[in-house]
């Protein structure tokens, strides 16, 4: 099982199991985080999964989409660890991978 870190908002962090084969987004918000909204459930088209990525898994993460970057630009909060959560999906390879929930725009 792979073992994600999710820190919410007000800085709390808390190690989930996440399951193979699910979006990062569904881990976040399978575990209770409500204030990810995630408000189009996966189809990359709200930006309201907006997450910042631990540097460190930049590169074990699938390449970003134009729809994603055009929405990651509509964002207040965008830097270089930007991803939309609902596109990463979970893997072997987010072992010990630490994710931040953005500020709300
Ligand atoms: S849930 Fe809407 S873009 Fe990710």
């Amino acid at each position: 099982m792979t073992k994600v870190t999710i820190i919410s908002r007000n800085g709390e962090g808390r190690e989930v199991d996440a399951e193979n084969g699910l979006s990062l987004m569904e881990v976040i918000r399978d575990n209770g985080f409500d204030e990810l909204l995630a408000l189009c459930g996966g189809c990359c088209s709200c930006a309201t999964c907006h997450v910042h990525i631990d540097p460190a898994f930049t590169d074990r993460l699938p390449k970003m989409s134009a729809d994603e970057d055009d929405l990651l630009d509509s964002t207040d909060h965008r830097n270089d660890t930007s991803r939309l959560s609902c596109q990463i999906p979970i893997s072997d390879a987010l072992n010990g991978l630490i994710v931040t929930i953005a500020p709300e725009d």
